[in-house]
């Protein structure tokens, strides 16, 4: 059983798919704790509503990268969370939690990397008039979008798609590659 700790910043539809599908054995594992960085992210009430514990910590409150890092990783060591999830989580994370958790924290982003790094990416690709717009999931490292890939999945655009139903396909492909990576993969 993974435990896995959930970082996020706004939405959150990617931590329900999680959740969900732990819930319902299609992960094997646990999300322990949510970690936000904004108190209004709306992934918190998600979290909430299945009953699970979130941390709110603030960087402008912390100071510094390596404060703020500390408090959430003393709250991830006493959880015994073993990775980390980022799920619209919109800070770089910094060497405290790399170093804690080598090749243990995994981002999905909104295009087919390299391309598209960074804010904005669906709508980028959308007005560059990609024919195949795809989702990425990857280890973390120091960079931005830039660690290894794990799993990319595509779809090609339907002829005259507006970006909406383009950036409901996207969520929807979002939310099943994250669980079947989340479901791979050791302990
Ligand atoms: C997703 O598109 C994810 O790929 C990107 O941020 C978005 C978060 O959406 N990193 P949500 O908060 O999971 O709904």
């Amino acid at each position: 059983m993974k435990k896995l700790g959930v970082f996020i910043s706004g939405n959150g539809s990617n931590l329900e798919a999680i959740i969900k599908a732990t819930k319902e054995g299609r992960i094997n594992g646990e999300v322990a704790l949510v970690i936000a960085n904004r108190k209004d992210a709306y992934g918190l009430k998600r979290a909430e509503k299945y009953g699970i514990p979130t941390l709110v910590v603030s960087l402008g409150n912390c100071g510094a990268k390596e404060a703020y890092e500390e408090v959430i990783l003393k709250a991830l060591k006493e959880k015994g969370i073993k990775w980390l999830i980022l799920a619209g989580y919109l800070l770089l994370v910094g060497p405290t939690l790399l170093n804690a958790y080598k090749g243990k924290i995994i981002n999905i982003h909104p295009s087919l990397l390299p391309a598209y790094k960074g804010l904005n990416s669906i709508m980028r690709a959308y007005e560059a008039g990609e024919k195949t717009i795809g989702v990425t999931v990857h280890f973390v490292d120091e960079g931005m979008d830039t660690g290894p890939i794990i799993k990319q999945g595509s779809f090609i655009v339907p002829e005259n798609s507006s970006l909406e139903v383009v950036e409901a396909m996207v969520h929807d492909l979002e939310h099943r590659i994250y669980v079947e990576v989340l479901d791979g993969g050791k302990s």
